[in-house]
């Protein structure tokens, strides 16, 4: 099944077109790498695709729902984790995964959703490993820490598709390491869209790799393919190649 279909998806702002008629698949179960230098058009897309803002025109559908017709058909299915993520400073980790959860089962009452709101937020506890902090306000966290936290909160209402935007963006090498190996894990459960600049990111990581220029998608496919259509080896040579060309 199509987890996102786009149709000459495209987002004009004054004198700017930020995404370029944009035709796009991604299948259930994929990781998908998007690539770009800034600018690209990378975070506008993913805006579109999770209902935070409006396309131009063209369409988009997220699991055969419309963007524009069914947004809150499409918030149920999308997490969204972000540079400038919603993390709470002021509430501890816990209490954000707590409030978090609270937006997506507000429908839920009673005692037994209460206990399935706090499975659900000590499931997730440990998969991201963050007993160690969970009574820590967010605003003394690292950046390593906050970023494992927005995800985990992104992952809370469980989500189809996880966007993930820059997810490791001025993280250490360690900190970077430990989230690779956490997207790893969730590579089986749900269908990821990533952004990164890191290119040894979207090589161990990703199934399928587009590179955006300028709001255009102008090459898309496995490593593989990648290197066989460029003629170079390692994904950093591709790009360079493909970015050069354009
Ligand atoms: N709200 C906005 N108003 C005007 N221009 C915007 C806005 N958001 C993004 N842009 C422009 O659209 C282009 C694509 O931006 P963006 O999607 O953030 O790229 P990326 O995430 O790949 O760095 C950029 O030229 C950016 O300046
Ligand atoms: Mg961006």
């Amino acid at each position: 099944m199509n987890a996102i279909i786009t149709e000459g998806l495209t987002k004009r702002y004054k004198d700017k077109t930020a995404v370029d008629s944009l035709n796009l698949s991604i299948d259930e179960g994929e990781l998908f790498a998007l690539l770009g230098v800034n600018g690209a058009g990378k975070t506008t897309t993913i805006r579109m695709l999770t209902c935070l803002s409006t396309p131009s025109a063209g369409h988009a559908k997220v699991f055969g729902h419309d963007v524009m017709a069914e947004p809150d058909e499409v918030k149920r299915l999308v997490g969204i984790s972000t540079q400038d993520t919603a993390v709470a400073e002021n509430l501890t980790v816990y209490e954000n995964l707590k409030f978090m959860a609270g937006v997506y089962m507000s429908e839920e009452k009673g005692k037994e959703a209460e206990k399935s709101i706090s499975d659900r937020i000590e499931n997730i506890i440990k998969m991201f490993n963050l007993d160690e902090v969970r009574n820590k306000k967010a605003k003394t966290l690292s950046g390593g820490w906050k970023r494992k936290l927005s995800i985990a909160m992104a992952l809370i209402g469980e989500p189809k598709i996880l966007f993930l935007d820059e997810p490791t963006l001025g993280l250490d090498v360690l900190a970077r390491r430990e989230l690779w190996k956490i997207i790893e894990d969730l590579k089986s459960k749900v269908t990821i869209i990533l952004t990164t600049h890191y290119m040894e990111e979207a090589e161990a990581l990703a199934d399928r790799i587009a590179v955006m220029i300028s709001g255009k998608i102008v090459e898309i496919g496995t490593m593989d393919e990648l290197e066989e259509r460029t003629g170079k080896k390692g994904l950093e040579e591709v790009f360079v190649e493909i970015a050069g060309r354009n």
